[in-house]
């Protein structure tokens, strides 16, 4: 197949890229820079040059491919649209990557939430999380009412090494870089807030399975395992050589240097099941958070 990617040059969008290559696929890889592009192309990747507000260049390039997996943006309302309505009646595959932050709460730190979330939760989004569920169904009701086999895989905490330009993800590497000036794995408040995890390769498989088999409209969780923030602490610190040592960071410090995303990728609670994803024939089996973050996997 020929598959449009956005966020090509990304951790999560890199890594499929490279396993849809593997897999013998062609890929359209979006990508912003001159620099960007011949980066991509050096591995396999046609580059289109343009930005998720490119609608016409999105648009082009989804009409040229069998498929679309969006990895750029889980919030662009806009590049969904546009990739939405080229799609429209066509059939193809369009794979819409959100994330698990949909499901948080505000603890702070300092709770663990006992609420676990599977795909069929009814769930009521913290404000801030609101205009990224209504992309989720958005994409869901494309996939009943627009001739879109549209689909919505939900990635939580990833971790492990990608295979792209861009090997690091989100939230383990920002912990870790703050951790690093303060000699000490850090936590905000208690650190008792739970967070799902997904390994990367797992969570790369996924995105190929679901490519391949998963009915329009359908939404997938993913995740592999679960960790309160202090034992995503404590791994940091035994990777960083503190042997275990940690500390707490105050919460506003952490608002203040990082904003919302602090308080709702750090702080919260995200806790998810897979379900749809296992059902589908999804089989993870990398290491563990613990294993990849002290051993660099
Ligand atoms: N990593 C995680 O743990 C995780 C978990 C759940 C959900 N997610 C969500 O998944 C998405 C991708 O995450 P990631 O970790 O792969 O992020 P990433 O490494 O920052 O990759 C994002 C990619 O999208 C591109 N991009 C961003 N904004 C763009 C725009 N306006 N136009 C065109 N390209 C754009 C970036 O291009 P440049 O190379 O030019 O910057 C980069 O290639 C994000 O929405 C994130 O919130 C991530």
């Amino acid at each position: 197949m020929k598959l449009l990617v956005t966020g090509a040059s990304g951790y999560i969008g890199g890594s499929v890229t490279q396993k849809l290559r593997d897999a013998g696929h062609e890929v359209l890889g979006l990508v912003r820079s001159e620099e960007k592009a011949r980066q991509v192309e050096d591995r396999g990747i046609e580059p289109i040059i343009g930005t998720l507000d490119d609608s016409a260049i999105l648009a082009d390039a989804a009409r040229r491919a069998d498929g679309v997996i969006n990895t750029a943006s889980s919030d662009h309302r806009g590049a969904v649209e546009a990739l939405v309505t080229a799609l429209e009646r066509s059939g193809k595959p369009l794979i819409h990557t959100s994330g698990s932050s949909i499901v948080c709460d505000d603890a702070l730190g300092d709770s663990e939430n006992p609420a676990i979330y599977n795909e069929d939760t009814y769930l009521e989004p913290v404000p801030m999380r609101q205009a990224r569920v209504a992309i989720d169904r958005y994409v869901r009701e494309a996939g009943i009412s627009k001739g879109i086999r549209a689909v919505v895989i939900c990635p939580t905490m990833v971790y492990g090494t990608g295979r792209g330009l861009q090997s690091d993800s989100d939230q383990v590497p920002k912990l870790t870089l703050r951790s690093k000036e303060r000699g000490a794995g850090l936590y905000i408040g208690k650190g008792i807030n739970r967070w799902s995890n997904v390994y990367i390769d797992d969570l790369v498989d996924l995105y190929l399975l679901v490519l391949e088999k998963a009915p329009a409209a359908s939404f997938f969780f993913a995740e592999n395992g679960e960790a309160s923030l202090r034992e995503v602490a404590e791994s940091v610190s035994r990777f960083l050589g503190y042997g275990g040592r940690m500390e707490t960071w105050d919460a506003k410090d952490a608002i203040a240097q990082y904003g919302d995303w602090a308080r709702f990728a750090l702080a919260s609670n995200s806790r998810v099941r897979a379900g749809n994803a296992r059902r589908l024939g999804w089989s993870p089996h990398g290491p563990t958070l613990a294993e990849a973050v002290e051993r660099q996997l």
